[in-house]
Order: structure tokens, then C-alpha cells, then sequence
């Protein structure tokens, strides 16, 4: 089959189309005719080579975690879809990728919604999948009345969390860079800026103390979460390595080798029919254009995933 791959570690420009085996779902899986992929920091890392992860994979490597499509083959024991279901999902994140390619195997996923792009649907897993468990671990109930701070909350995952945070009744306060405000707000955040200084910022907003934040930024904000917090153990960080030093919880879920179980994507899924969620995608390319879309996903501000559109793949799409 065809797919994005790269068959040496460096820049987006080792990024191709080329010719691979075809994977087959295993039990517990099913195999889509993949429409998009989305792309995610874990990606850029891997083909850089600057993750722990570099001498495990085998070259060519295809990238992505995320996919959107049409299920072609169903793996021994699962009942709950069928060939011919519109799904999004994630591959297992032991093969760490194999998402942007004409057919994928998905590990977990959830029917497609139908008021979703195609777009919107290929770039949700990881997102919704960390989101809900990084709220979960914060323990933002439905109806509680709390105000959550997330730094970093324009980005792929920041994006969905606000929304998530916002449906379960938080208020929410969202950093981003000036530019990125109105986005926020459009999420339904109270937009701050992020950077040094945050505390004083969220204080003139007439907000003396938050209850709990989330870090997704990994940008080096924790010891004023945890002065706005009031503790270390109300903040959980995504992304920064010195949370445990600091006692701040650092969640890393599937790719901590943590099971997938509890991923939250029927649940967002319903939120989305209800017209409560949308995935802001910020970039699409197809996929002779991987190495823009890699450089574009690296590059600021972000606001929401980019995407890539894996039809010209397919003959018969
Ligand atoms: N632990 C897990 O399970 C897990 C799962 C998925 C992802 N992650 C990690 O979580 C991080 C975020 O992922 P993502 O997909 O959301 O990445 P992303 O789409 O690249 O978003 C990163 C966000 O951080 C913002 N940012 C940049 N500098 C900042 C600063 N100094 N202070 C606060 N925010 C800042 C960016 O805003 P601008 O673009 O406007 O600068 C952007 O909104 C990555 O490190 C990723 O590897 C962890």
C-alpha cells in the first residue's frame, strides 16, 4: 500500500510517499481505509529522532497516531462495528505511528459523528483520549463548581481540553499568546495571556486563587501553577518532566504504558452530536505535502491540529 513514510531520522524534507506491506487488524482491532491522519508533536519527535523511542523503530517508519476512515476489516472479537463504519481512533501506541498511510489499524475508536468533517474526525483521539484523562485526574465532575486553568490551551490537546473542561461545567481559564485570544474565547475560555508573570495576570482578572490547572504547555510553568493552585497536588502537567520533583503529577497515559481503556471517545463523541465539541483544526495537507504539514505543525501560534488528508492515497475514494 501507500503511505507516508521516512526511512531516515531528520528534518520534515525525509518525509515521502512511499510503498509498504498492508497491516491487518489483529484481535481486538480493525483495519480502516484511512481518510486523514492527524499530526502530532509525538510525530515530529520521532522523525526527528529526538525520542526515547529512536532505536526501537523500524525504518521506513509511518507516521501518525490518529485516523479518521472507513472500517475494511474487523479483528476477532469486536462486536460493536462492522465493515462499512465511519470511525476515528488510534493506532496501538506500541507501533508508535502507522496512522498516515491508505490503511491503518486502529487499537481503540469510536463511530464517527456525523455533524464532523472528515478533517475534525481524523485529528481527535490523542486529543480527547488525554484530555479526559488528565481531567479525570483533576477530578472535574459534571456540575462542579470549579475554575480550572490550562496553560497551553490552544495548541492539539489544549484545544479539546477547554471544551471538555467547559461541558463538564469548569470555568475555564485558557493561556495562549494575544493572538490566539479570541480563539480561546471561541472555545469558550477566559482568555490570559501565557508567559512569565501569569500569576499577577490571572489576579488582575479578579481571580485570587485557581482550583485545580492543567499543564500542557511543558513550557516551564509550574511553579506558578502550583502558587495559583495552592498546592502542587491540584496541578497534573502533560508535558513537563520536573513535575514529579515538584510533586506536581505527571500523566502520560498511553505513551507511560498505560491501557487505553478509559480513552472518553464515545463520550466526546456524544458531545458532538449534541453540537457541544468540535476538533479545531487549524491545517489540512494532503499527503505529498507531509513535509509542510510537519513543518506547519511545529511552527506558532497554534490553534488546533493539523491534518493530513490521506484520499489521493485511496484510488477508489
Ligand atoms: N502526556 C500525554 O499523554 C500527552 C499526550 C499528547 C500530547 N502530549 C504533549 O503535550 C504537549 C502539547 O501537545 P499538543 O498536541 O497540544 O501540542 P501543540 O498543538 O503544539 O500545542 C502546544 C501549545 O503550547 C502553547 N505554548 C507555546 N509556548 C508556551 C508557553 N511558554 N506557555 C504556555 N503555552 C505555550 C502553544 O501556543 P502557541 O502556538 O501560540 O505558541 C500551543 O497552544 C506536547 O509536549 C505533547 O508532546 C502529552
Amino acid at each position: 500500500m501507500r503511505a507516508v513514510t521516512f526511512d531516515r531520522f531528520g528534518p520534515p524534507e525525509v518525509l515521502g510517499v512511499g510503498s509498504v506491506p498492508e497491516p491487518h487488524a489483529g484481535p481486538g482491532e480493525v483495519r480502516i481505509a484511512v481518510r486523514t491522519a492527524g499530526v502530532a508533536p509525538v510525530d515530529l519527535a520521532l522523525r526527528a529522532g529526538d525520542s526515547p523511542s529512536r532505536d526501537s523503530l523500524a525504518l521506513p517508519h509511518i507516521p501518525g497516531v490518529d485516523a479518521a476512515g472507513v472500517i475494511d476489516e474487523v479483528g476477532a472479537g469486536v462486536m460493536d462495528h462492522a465493515v462499512g463504519d465511519e470511525v476515528f481512533g488510534a493506532v496501538d501506541v506500541a507501533r508508535l505511528g502507522g496512522a498516515s498511510a491508505r490503511f491503518a489499524v486502529l487499537a481503540f475508536w469510536a463511530a464517527k459523528p456525523a455533524g464532523w468533517s472528515w478533517q475534525e474526525a481524523g485529528a481527535a483521539a490523542t486529543g480527547v483520549e488525554t484530555a479526559t484523562r488528565a481531567l479525570d485526574l483533576l477530578g472535574i465532575a459534571d456540575g462542579q463548581d470549579t475554575t480550572l486553568l490550562i496553560d497551553g490551551a490552544s495548541g492539539g490537546v489544549g484545544s479539546i481540553a477547554v471544551q471538555l473542561a467547559v461541558a463538564r461545567g469548569a470555568r475555564v481559564l485558557g493561556t495562549g499568546r494575544p493572538g490566539s485570544h479570541d480563539f480561546l474565547a471561541s472555545l469558550g475560555a477566559t482568555p490570559v495571556d501565557y508567559g512569565p508573570g501569569l500569576a499577577e495576570r490571572v489576579h488582575a482578572l479578579g481571580i485570587p486563587r485557581i482550583d485545580p490547572a492543567l499543564d500542557v504547555a511543558g513550557a516551564g510553568s509550574l511553579d506558578e501553577l502550583v502558587a495559583l493552585a495552592g498546592g502542587s497536588e491540584s496541578v497534573v502537567t502533560l508535558a513537563d518532566f520536573t513535575g514529579p520533583a515538584r510533586g506536581v503529577r505527571l500523566s502520560l497515559g498511553r505513551y507511560g504504558g498505560q491501557p487505553d481503556g478509559c480513552h472518553g471517545l464515545e463520550r466526546a463523541a456524544d458531545l458532538a452530536v449534541r453540537g457541544g465539541f468540535r476538533v479545531p483544526v487549524q491545517a489540512v495537507f494532503p499527503a505529498c505535502r507531509a513535509a509542510e504539514a510537519h513543518t506547519a505543525a511545529a511552527a506558532g501560534p497554534r490553534r488546533g491540529k493539523t491534518v493530513l488528508d490521506l484520499t489521493g492515497l485511496t484510488p477508489h475514494i
